[in-house]
């Protein structure tokens, strides 16, 4: 028995050693852990259950028959992340460049198969490159098996995705069918063919960080969510993300012992607001201030900066957070605004995340270069992302509320629960300068009735009480329990209803 034992030991031990110490050198070399390194990091101490170390690719092609390494390139199990089940997936980059074969894709729908069934997340660490080679259409259709599985898991349970080498062709198409992606800088990219390819396709020369680094991906693409500095931060800020996520569609949000008292009030936002409109300031300083602690995970931090989308928790239950920031473009919706913030409603929605959103935006922006962009079909993935959404939904006009972009962030008309008001609220079809122009041009020149003019219109509309004398808006609140406000609306919402007609699904504009 003692044999056994021993022989047991030594598989395991072999099969722990992936491609080797040499590999495993060159992988530290550049910076990178390995794949069950990553594993112990992202999950709590100890936890790891491993599936599957002995599985063998069964390929004989190209010489294929003579190198055969146990796990076939990608480490596979489940855990706890802070005491919730967790399933996991780590390319190993030191077996086949973690290139894809059909046994390894098999270790990795079994483990999607598992988090379905068991409706707990799934993580993915990626750092490879793509279908293996050597194995033609049966590592395709692996990937194929993969894909059908994200799709099927979206919106049933969070998929999220954590980039950490360099990753092309399949491996970069299942993480974007997931939620969410996370990229580490100087040493990941994405891309679906890489710099040699593009070089004969298209004759351009790139390096691999200008093509698919992480920050072309967090600042242009927007194909990633976020990029951190190492393996190790990069992982702590998943097990942070996931501390914010259900674990499933039905569950609802996570409830973490909060020590912030709900009612507290914070004076300092009465002066938030300059006395110039023209004026920006901080959103998130407003929503630091109203979350549970300071605690906000931003999703998208360095793309369309114009819009904070983002996750904080009330009475210590998670919160999606959807603000204009006034700092960037004055907060204006433009067509990568739009987009990003609809697919966070989207996902909130999907996962019964209340969301609230602060409002302080002078409406969509004008131009060409937009309106070519497609910012009508852009902007109203966001009008219907919000429109669609039977999550609590609570709003706060801090200041502008402008034209169509007033419709489109979660007013009363379109689905708001709750639609509160600052009294610094500046509710109408347009800022009073614009709309003076239009509707007295005959006055322009005379500099005097101009100025009676748009005084008149700033008295009558720039307030929210127009809107509030019609009940568009609840009720207008003091700046500094807007914490207060916002706890009791959710606290009362916690079990809203809403009735839809069935549908297969809806068509929203792509
Ligand atoms: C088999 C692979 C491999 C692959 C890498 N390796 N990719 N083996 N199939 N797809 C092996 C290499 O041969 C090498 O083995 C080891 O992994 C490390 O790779 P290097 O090239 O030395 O590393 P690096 O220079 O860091 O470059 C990494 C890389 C590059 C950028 C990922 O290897 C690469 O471009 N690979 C091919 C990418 C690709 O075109 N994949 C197919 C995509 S199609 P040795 O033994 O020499 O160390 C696809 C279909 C899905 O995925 C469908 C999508 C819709």
């Amino acid at each position: 028995m003692k044999d056994i034992l021993e022989r047991l030991e030594e598989r395991r031990a072999q099969a722990r050693l992936g491609g080797g110490e040499k590999r495993i050198e060159a992988q530290h070399a550049r910076g990178k852990l390995t794949a069950r390194e990553r594993i112990e990091l992202l999950l709590d101490k100890g936890s790891f259950e491993e599936f599957d170390m002995f599985v063998e690719h069964r390929s004989s092609d190209f010489g294929m028959d003579k190198v055969k390494i146990p796990g076939d390139g990608v480490v596979t199990g489940w855990g706890t992340v802070n005491g919730r089940t967790v399933f996991v997936f780590a390319k190993d980059f030191t077996v086949f460049g973690g290139s894809l074969s059909e046994a390894h894709a098999q270790k990795i729908t079994k483990i999607q198969d598992m988090a379905l069934k068991m409706r707990a997340p799934i993580v993915g660490l990626f750092d490879a490159g793509g279908a293996r080679i050597q194995e033609g259409v049966a590592a395709l259709g692996g990937y194929g098996e993969v894909f059908k599985r994200n799709v099927i898991a979206s919106g049933v349970i969070p998929q999220i995705s954590v980039i950490m080498g360099p990753c092309a062709g399949g491996d970069v198409y299942s993480p974007a069918m997931t939620d969410f992606i996370f990229m580490v800088r100087d040493r990941s990219y994405m891309f679906v063919t890489g710099p040699d390819v593009v070089k004969t396709v298209t004759n351009e020369t790139v390096t691999s960080e200008e093509l698919g680094g992480a920050k072309v991906h967090t600042t242009k693409s927007s194909v990633a969510d976020g990029a951190y500095d190492n393996d190790v931060e990069a992982l702590l800020q998943v097990r942070r993300l996931i501390d914010f996520l259900p674990a499933n569609n039905m569950d609802g949000v996570p409830e973490i012992p909060s020590f912030d008292d709900p009612n507290r009030v914070d004076d300092s936002l009465d002066t938030l607001i300059p006395d110039n409109p023209n004026k920006p300031y901080d959103m998130k300083e407003l929503i630091l201030k109203v979350v549970d602690e300071g605690d906000f995970f931003e999703i998208q931090e360095a793309y369309a900066k114009n819009i904070i989308t983002g996750f904080g928790r009330i009475e210590g239950r998670t919160v999606g957070f959807v603000a204009n920031q006034p700092m960037v473009l004055a907060g204006v919706l433009d067509s990568d605004a739009s987009r990003k913030a609809a697919r966070f409603v989207r996902f909130c929605d999907a996962f019964n995340i209340p969301i609230v959103t602060f409002e302080d935006v002078p409406g969509f922006l004008p131009g060409t270069a937009q309106e070519y962009g497609g910012l009508i079909k852009h902007g109203a993935k966001l009008l219907f992302a919000y429109s669609e959404a039977t999550v609590p939904l609570v709003t706060v006009i801090t200041r502008k509320a402008f034209g169509g972009a007033y419709d489109v962030m979660a007013s009363k008309h379109i689905g708001g629960d709750i639609n509160y008001a600052w009294p610094t609220a500046q509710i109408a079809v347009m800022g009073a300068k614009g709309a003076v122009e239009i509707i007295f041009r005959q006055d322009i020149g005379d500099a005097e009735k101009i100025a009676a003019r748009t005084k008149e219109y700033e008295d009558r509309f720039m307030s929210p009480f127009v809107a509030a004398e019609r009940g568009y808006i609840d009720e207008v609140i003091m700046p500094h329990s807007t914490r207060r406000r916002i706890a009791r609306a959710l606290a009362m919402l916690r079990h809203k209803e809403t009735e839809r007609p069935w549908k297969k699904h809806d068509n929203i504009p792509l």
